[in-house]
């Protein structure tokens, strides 16, 4: 997680956003600040005073990629919502949520699905012989653990859901990882299945917030991270050790992944140049 998922997907979202000119420490740990500020509910001054030096962080970064735009026209969000003539104070407002919707998620769900192939090997062959595909593999583990487990929303009307009368302003959690496991929709929900039609998984959410980040990230994590990952370590296996934990609620993964392999070989671009 550390090693590859954590920095992958924060040079991604380096990318994605424009904000080529930070590190990727900063990226995740931006991202991490936002989040916790956005949570907290007891207003913790502390966790306050971090989330509004990320946001400060952001804002400088962007300011500093501002005056080279220009000449280095590109398809980032920053580029593309400037040329639109937004106003600036959205074009930062978007930035940052998806600075702290881009993070986490990702990275997740590169270890959540490399560890669920590991521990289901024959399920591992099948995409491996090109049976399933790769993506299938990650639109399966987000359904099965999805990355945010829940998200929070106020009611805007008086409603009742099966007998449960809700009042305006009444906070609800709607429970992604739930509806996922949902055995209306998914025979034998708790198990991870590559080869199931995962196409009812809201692990993207769904409606006017369905994540504006879905493409970009079935082609970081399928099309890119775990081909590369089970290409180029050879033996990847799970390491003995402690066992992993699964924690979580809004962001919910892995929180270890102990792993070893016995070398990494060159990436085709590498070897065809030697
Ligand atoms: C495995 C990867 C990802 C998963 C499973 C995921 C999941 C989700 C979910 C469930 C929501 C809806 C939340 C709600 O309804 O409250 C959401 C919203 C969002 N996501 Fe993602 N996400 C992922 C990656 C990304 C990435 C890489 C980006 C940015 C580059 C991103 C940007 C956003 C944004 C901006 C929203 C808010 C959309 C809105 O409110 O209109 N996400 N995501």
């Amino acid at each position: 997680m550390q090693d590859f998922a954590l920095p992958f997907s924060a040079e991604c979202l380096k990318s994605i956003t424009g904000l080529t000119n930070i590190r990727y420490q900063d990226m995740n740990a931006w991202s991490q600040s936002m989040i916790d500020g956005i949570a907290n509910y007891v207003g913790d001054p502390a966790v306050e005073a971090r989330c509004h030096a990320a946001t400060a962080g952001i804002d400088t970064a962007i300011d500093d990629m501002l005056p080279g735009f220009s000449k280095h026209a590109d398809k980032s969000l920053l580029c593309v919502m400037v040329a639109s003539g937004m106003p600036m104070a959205s074009v930062r407002a978007n930035i940052k949520l998806a600075i702290s919707g881009g993070q986490n998620e990702p990275r997740d769900a590169i270890a959540g699905t490399v560890w669920a192939l590991l521990t289901h090997p024959e399920q591992l062959e099948l995409v491996r012989s090109g049976k399933i595909r790769w993506l299938q593999a990650f639109e399966e583990y987000a359904r099965w653990i999805a990355p945010i487990g829940m998200s929070p929303r106020r009611i805007a009307k008086p409603w009742t859901i099966r007998d449960v009368a809700f009042e305006a302003n009444d906070r609800v959690f709607l429970m992604f990882g739930s509806a996922n496991r949902d055995e209306k929709y998914f025979d034998n929900p708790d198990r991870f299945d590559v080869r199931r039609d995962a196409s009812k998984s809201v692990a993207f959410g769904a409606g006017p917030h369905f994540c504006a980040g879905a493409w970009a990230s079935r082609a970081m994590v399928a099309d890119v991270a775990l081909p590369t990952i089970f290409s180029r370590f050879k033996n990847l296996r799970v390491a003995d050790g402690p066992a992993v934990r699964i924690g979580g609620w809004a962001f919910r993964g892995l929180l270890n992944l102990p792993l070893k392999w016995d070398d990494i070989l060159p990436s085709r671009s590498q070897s065809s140049r030697q």
